[in-house]
This record gives C-alpha cells, sequence and structure tokens, in this order.
C-alpha cells in the first residue's frame, strides 16, 4: 500500500471575476443562461425519470433503459457507484486505454496540457487524475521546479498512479518525471485546496463522472489563480449525428466487446450514456462562465469524439 495523502472535504466559494457589460456581452450572458437552463432542464428531466427506474439497472434517461452498473446513474447514489465502479477498472484501465484509441489518448492529453498553459515552475493540478497519464504530462512541462498535484477519490486508481511515479526508467512513464508529484484522495466536487493555489489545471475524462457539474466547474474555477486556465477533456456529446453515430459504433461494437473480454462489459456499457448525458461543448462553455471563469472555449479533439473545454479565469 501506497502512502497517500487523505483529506478532508472542504467546499470552498467559488471565485470569478465580473466584467463590465457592455451590450455584446450582455447578449452573450443571456446565451450562456439559456444553454445552461436547457443543460438543468435536461438533467431535471432525467433525474425524474431516473427514480423511477427498474431496480435492476443503473437508470432511465428519456424513457430509455440506462446499461452500465447499479446505480452509476442513481441521484444521490451515483458518486459512490462510480468510484466502485473506477476502483474495480483500475487494472486494466491503462491498458485497455491503450489498445481502444490507439495509442491517440497520449496526443489528446498531450493537448490538453498545452492548453492548461502549464509552464516550467508552475503548481499544477491534475482533478480525477486516475493512474495519472495527464499528471504526468504536467510534471514533464513543470520540470523540476514545479509542483503537480494529482487528485482523485479511486484510491485504487491512486495506488496504480504512485506505482508508475515510483517505477524505473524504462518502465511506463518513459522517465522519471524530474517535478515534485503528490497524490490526493479527494473529491472534485470539494477540492481540498485554498483558493488561488494552482497556475494551471486538468481533468481528463472526469467532467462526465462527477454527480454535479457546475459544482466541479466552480471548484476548479476557485483553485485556480488569476489569469489560469484548465483544461477539461473528456469523450464529445457531439451535435454532429455523423460523429454522433461513429461514436456509438466505436463504443458499442469495439470498445463493450473488448471491456468484456476482462468481465467488465457493464462498466464500459456505462460510458454511452454517460456521453449523451454529458452537456454539449456549447452547454459546457456556458457552465464555466457560470461557474466563474472569465473565458470558455470548447474544442473538437480526435475528429470531435473528443472534447476539450479551456476555462480561463479573469486576470
Ligand atoms: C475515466 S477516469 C480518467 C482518469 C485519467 N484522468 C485519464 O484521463 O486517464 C475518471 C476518473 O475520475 C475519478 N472521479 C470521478 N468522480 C470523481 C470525484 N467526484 N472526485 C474525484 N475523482 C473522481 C475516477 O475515480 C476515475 O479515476
Amino acid at each position: 500500500m501506497h502512502k497517500l495523502a487523505h483529506h478532508q472535504s472542504v467546499l470552498g466559494s467559488a471565485a470569478g471575476a465580473r466584467a463590465p457589460w457592455p451590450a455584446a456581452a450582455q447578449r452573450a450572458q443571456r446565451r450562456q443562461w439559456r444553454d445552461t437552463q436547457a443543460w438543468a432542464a435536461r438533467t431535471e428531466l432525467q433525474s425524474a425519470t431516473t427514480s423511477a427506474a427498474q431496480p435492476s439497472t443503473s437508470g432511465r434517461f428519456d424513457g430509455e433503459e440506462l446499461p452500465g452498473p447499479q446505480g452509476a446513474f442513481q441521484p444521490g447514489q451515483e458518486a459512490a457507484a462510480r468510484q466502485q465502479l473506477f476502483n474495480r477498472i483500475a487494472p486494466v484501465y491503462d491498458e485497455l486505454n491503450e489498445r481502444l484509441s490507439l495509442g491517440q489518448h497520449r496526443v489528446w492529453k498531450r493537448m490538453a496540457v498545452r492548453w492548461s498553459g502549464a509552464a516550467p515552475g508552475h503548481a499544477a493540478l491534475d482533478v480525477c487524475c486516475g493512474s495519472g497519464d495527464l499528471a504526468f504530462e504536467l510534471a514533464r512541462v513543470v520540470g523540476a521546479t514545479g509542483h503537480v498535484t494529482g487528485l482523485d477519490f479511486a484510491a485504487e486508481m491512486l495506488e496504480d498512479a504512485e506505482s508508475r511515479r515510483a517505477a524505473a526508467p524504462g518502465v511506463r512513464p518513459a522517465s522519471r518525471p524530474p517535478a515534485r508529484m503528490s497524490w490526493v484522495q479527494g473529491d472534485a466536487l470539494a477540492l481540498p485546496f485554498p483558493d488561488a493555489s494552482f497556475d494551471a489545471a486538468t481533468m481528463g475524462y472526469g467532467l462526465r463522472n462527477v454527480a454535479d457539474i457546475p459544482r466541479a466547474l466552480a471548484e476548479l474555477a476557485r483553485v485556480l489563480k488569476p489569469g489560469a486556465s484548465a483544461a477539461v477533456l473528456d469523450f464529445n456529446n457531439s451535435e454532429d449525428p455523423v460523429v454522433d453515430g461513429l461514436q456509438a459504433f466505436f463504443l458499442e461494437r469495439l470498445v463493450v466487446p473488448a471491456a468484456s473480454a476482462y468481465g467488465l462489459a457493464a462498466e464500459y456499457e456505462y460510458l454511452r450514456p454517460s456521453i449523451k448525458r454529458f452537456p454539449t461543448g456549447r452547454e459546457q462553455e456556458a457552465m464555466a462562465r457560470a461557474a466563474g471563469f472569465a473565458s470558455a472555449v470548447h474544442y473538437n479533439v480526435g475528429f470531435g469524439l473528443m472534447g476539450c473545454l479551456v476555462a480561463t479565469k479573469a486576470r
């Protein structure tokens, strides 16, 4: 068992500077508000239908039975169910990622780190770090004078991350990163850090999994310093039907069968409905601004199958 820093949950207030409101900014603000309301209305609908779910399924969405582990879509139960899910998949998570993305996930993660604005000497944070891919890439960038903190609520994932950090050169990650790194077991919805602690932040495939997306974004905004950015990489809930169809095919025909070979079909069947419940890029931009970021842009990544929200605090 590796020594991990365990922190009590603390809930901080969302920080955010307000810009003056010329007409264009007011229009943008109204559009953001509408997008956020549309997402919230969908979420309420989901919650209402989910509470009527059969006990044998994890939930319902728009009248549809949702596959996945028990409780993964049940309001009030989803955090614990998803924590268990990630502890279960931890042993095969890296291998499956590598195989199923044909190594592309490493390219997307490098892009996210670049978008986070991380630079030598920075204090960087990777929320929902899992086995640490993004944290290791941040460590490579911030270098010996920097520091990287990886936070996750799944102990098995953090143990995997620590094993990888401690591994001899030649074992993944290719060389031991020079930066100081620490792993924190904690909740993305109540980050155990003071306001304005970090120069850059990343979150990979985490935002879709938290029980309260606006709160996770507000927490990211709170712990970042003025002018700092967060890059949030995840599957894209694409509005383009071709991309959406391609993604459905990829998940249902390739990912789930591959995961079945490891006895983890239910865990990976959860992916598709979790993506369809995830806010679109435009909705994420609106939510990030509402959470206290001064600007937010969502980029399509990997032909639109993935997306990266880049949100920056006011200086
Ligand atoms: C799909 S994995 C992504 C891991 C890693 N970031 C990557 O890109 O490979 C999602 C991670 O988010 C973590 N997670 C989900 N909800 C969380 C929460 N509320 N607080 C902390 N970690 C959470 C899970 O334990 C899991 O390790």
